[in-house]
């Protein structure tokens, strides 16, 4: 039996189905740079699941009961005793999204100077880190460097290499080890419950705080209930509160597992850390009981938090992602394997074997779902991480040339995923009519936001 949605729609979006000749135009207006498109010019918007899935009638139900009131709201209490009883952390407090919460705890966590350790540090974690003149420092584990092996863990970090930094000559100055789950600047890629209890017990072993990035825990702790032995008979729910134990604090941004449009929370076990944070919180983001947020939306995710773990949810979710990936691979385009699902990640390199590193294939392929059929996505290859010169001439390239499809929660169908997977399988038959691209305006930090592009033929 196919696996099905288990929910129906009751409010639909239109979404614009537009012209080649429309799409020329607006990508080239565009600067041939999917963030200066108007979403009125996408038909299918792959460019991330970060706020941008589908609220059910019951977070909406429970968004009008939103209380307003200044200080103590009853929308905290229920946000809060969700969260209480998920991560099991004492202090607990709720920011606009994961960013904002990123600044404080890691504001009141670093010196100037000191490392932090990551799985993978996702790109605004890194930024502030180095915002507080520190260094981020990622350990994606060996197994994450083969993009085809289906092994089933390739969002662990590096425990040997972990080992090492601690007891060798930095170990004095890692001021916190990070784990991203599920690892998103590593393709997706899930971290194991025994590598997070390993990790864990590193930092204890040496008196580093350990964290979590639990942007997607929900996503997961489906996939440890799918992939690691010992779990196959635990729920999702159980999976990620025993997670968040191995932890002594985390953020997450809940704009992806919360179901939301905006949110996001920091959490800790110590108490003098949390009246630092709180203090940070109150100057820059709001009072502890509501961080930035209104009540209505401390609601909506107290409520897309218990859905977010539905089982029946997840299997769906994590089914669509693989039915993706499994048409893209019929129509020979190779994503990173195994499929996660927050998101896939194809493999441009491999497909546009026509265009150098320094011509952007990433940037190519994402052009091209554009113009083939409006579908907008972004580049994770030598546009985004490469360095380049005064020209803007690539000097150093990514490891990989990969294009990130983000799949948004409860937003698309089946036929909408045979759509990409079509579009994919077109670009696939003549690859070589794909143009390469040169960088024409930039700006030094954030490159990928502000670039304008120009085709080169190939
Ligand atoms: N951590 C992870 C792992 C993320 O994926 C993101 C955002 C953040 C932190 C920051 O959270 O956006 O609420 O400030 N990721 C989005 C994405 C932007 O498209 O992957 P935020």
């Amino acid at each position: 039996m196919p696996i099905i949605e288990p929910y129906r729609i009751k409010v639909v979006e239109p979404i614009p189905l537009t012209t080649r000749e429309a799409r020329e135009r607006s990508l080239s207006r565009a600067g041939y740079n999917a963030f200066n498109l108007r979403a009125d010019e996408v038909t299918i918007d792959l460019m991330s699941d970060s706020g941008t899935g589908a609220v059910s009638v019951a977070q909406e139900s429970a968004a009008a009961l939103g209380d307003e009131s200044y200080a103590g709201a009853r929308s905290f209490y229920r946000f809060h005793g969700v969260l209480s009883e998920l991560t099991g952390f004492p202090h607990i407090f709720p920011a606009h999204q994961g960013r904002a919460a990123e600044r404080i705890l890691f504001g009141a966590l670093l010196e100037p100077g000191q490392i932090t350790l990551s799985n993978t540090h996702f790109d605004t974690t890194r930024a502030n880190v180095e915002l507080l003149r520190c260094e981020a420092r990622d350990l994606p584990c060996p197994e994450a460097a083969d993009l085809d092996s289906l092994d089933p863990f390739k969002g662990n970090i590096d425990l040997a290499e972990l080992e090492r930094t601690l007891t060798g000559p930095d170990g004095g100055r890692v001021g916190f080890v990070i784990m991203t789950i599920t690892n998103n600047g590593g393709a997706g890629q899930p971290v194991s419950m025994a590598n997070i209890e390993a990790a864990g017990a590193l930092c204890r072993r040496h008196h580093v705080p350990f964290l979590l990035d639990a942007a997607r825990f929900a996503e997961n702790a489906w996939l440890v209930t799918q992939r690691e032995p010992g779990y196959e008979h635990c729920s999702p729910t159980e999976v990620a509160r025993k997670a968040f134990r191995l932890a002594d604090g985390c953020v997450a941004s809940l704009k992806k597992d919360g179901i939301s449009p905006m949110g996001a929370f920091l959490a800790m076990n110590d108490p003098e850390l949390a009246s630092r944070c709180e203090l940070i919180l109150t100057a820059t983001e709001g009072f502890r009981t509501y961080g930035g947020l209104a009540g209505h939306e401390l609601d909506r995710l107290a409520q897309g938090l218990r859905e977010v773990l539905e089982p029946d949810y997840l299997r769906s979710r994590a089914a669509a992602a693989a039915h993706l990936a499994q048409l893209a691979n019929e129509a020979g385009v190779d994503v990173v394997q195994p499929p996660g699902i927050h998101a896939l990640y194809v493999n441009a390199g491999r497909l546009l074997p026509h265009i150098p590193p320094g011509r952007f294939p990433g940037h190519a392929l994402a052009c091209q779902l554009y113009l083939e059929g409006g579908i907008r996505c972004v580049e994770l290859g030598s546009l985004y991480l490469g360095t380049l010169d005064d020209d803007y001439e690539l000097v150093t390239p990514a490891p990989y040339e990969l294009v990130r499809l983000a799949l948004p929660r409860r937003v698309y169908t089946q036929s909408h995923y045979e759509y990409v997977a079509e579009t994919l399988a077109t670009i696939a038959k003549n690859p070589e009519r794909v143009p390469g691209y040169r960088m024409v305006e930039t700006t030094p930090i954030l490159r990928h936001f502000n670039s304008r592009m120009a085709p080169v033929q190939m």
